[in-house]
């Protein structure tokens, strides 16, 4: 059994990219009642992630994913040290494709482009990569208001990215792959990265870990409604309930 956490329901795309992979067994973990993480320090968005790892673990997962990437970015190396599994992040697969184009743009949370974690780990593998982050707070209340084709924002997808210019665009953060039609509108020919996809990529070498029955179950630590509403629509018809749990 996998298990994956998120700060909220947005970690439901990298679900989503295991599951059209693999039939896994996945218990998922929402800490929806203390999201967003995007706008906090690294300490607290690392005790999060330990307690949200802890919980998983204490239901018998044999590996975690860490679906946001405002967590990889400061807490996988944190997790990996403390627990016994293998756990997985979406930082380094999405940095490792982004390394192969001259020139990258990262966008995420505040969090994320303050940690300096995409950056560094392109660096790692290509230092001649051109590199520019920006932060787009705003997408992710518009994706949980689930304004994901609205006239509004596509104005703010605009407003972030109409004077980009680069080869490739991480879409660095859990919500922006809804956002995908929308961002593709306002960049013409960027090539967009979704970390969800490119960590799922990965996989192969893992897969008697990912193979399973296809059980889904869901936790989230704020309103169940909510999730339900939000799982829905990230999901479809994979999403089967949530149960309430505190961290
Ligand atoms: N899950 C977060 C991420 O991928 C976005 C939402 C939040 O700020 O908590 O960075």
């Amino acid at each position: 059994m996998i298990g994956v956490f998120d700060s909220g329901v947005g970690g439901l795309t990298v679900v989503k990219h295991i599951l059209n992979k693999f039939n896994s067994d996945i218990v998922y973990l929402g800490d929806t009642a203390r999201l967003p993480y995007g706008t906090k320090s690294s300490n607290t968005v690392i005790k999060y992630s330990l307690q949200s790892a802890e919980f998983l673990i204490n239901l018998g997962v044999d590996a975690i994913v860490i679906a946001c990437n405002t967590a990889s970015s400061v807490a996988v190396e944190i997790v990996r040290e403390k627990f016994d599994v293998p756990v997985f992040g979406v930082i380094e697969p999405a940095a490792r494709y982004a390394s192969k184009f001259k020139s990258v743009c990262v966008i995420g949370t505040e969090s994320t482009v303050a940690s300096g974690a995409y950056v560094r780990k392109i660096k790692k593998y290509n230092n001649d990569v051109e590199i520019e982050q920006r932060a787009c707070p705003l997408f992710v209340p518009l994706v949980e208001s689930g304004w994901i084709d609205d006239e509004i924002t596509y104005m703010v997808a605009k407003r972030y990215l109409g004077n980009l210019n680069c080869d490739a665009l991480i879409l660095g953060c859990t919500h922006y792959p809804l956002l995908k039609n929308v961002i593709k509108t306002v960049t013409n020919d960027i090539e967009l990265i979704d970390s969800g996809d490119t960590l799922t990529k990965t996989l192969d070498d893992y897969k008697d870990l990912f193979e399973g029955n296809g059980q889904l179950e869901f936790y989230t630590t704020d309103s169940k409604e909510k999730f339900a509403q939000l799982g829905r629509l990230f999901l479809g018809k994979r999403f089967n309930g949530v149960k309430l749990t505190d961290l």
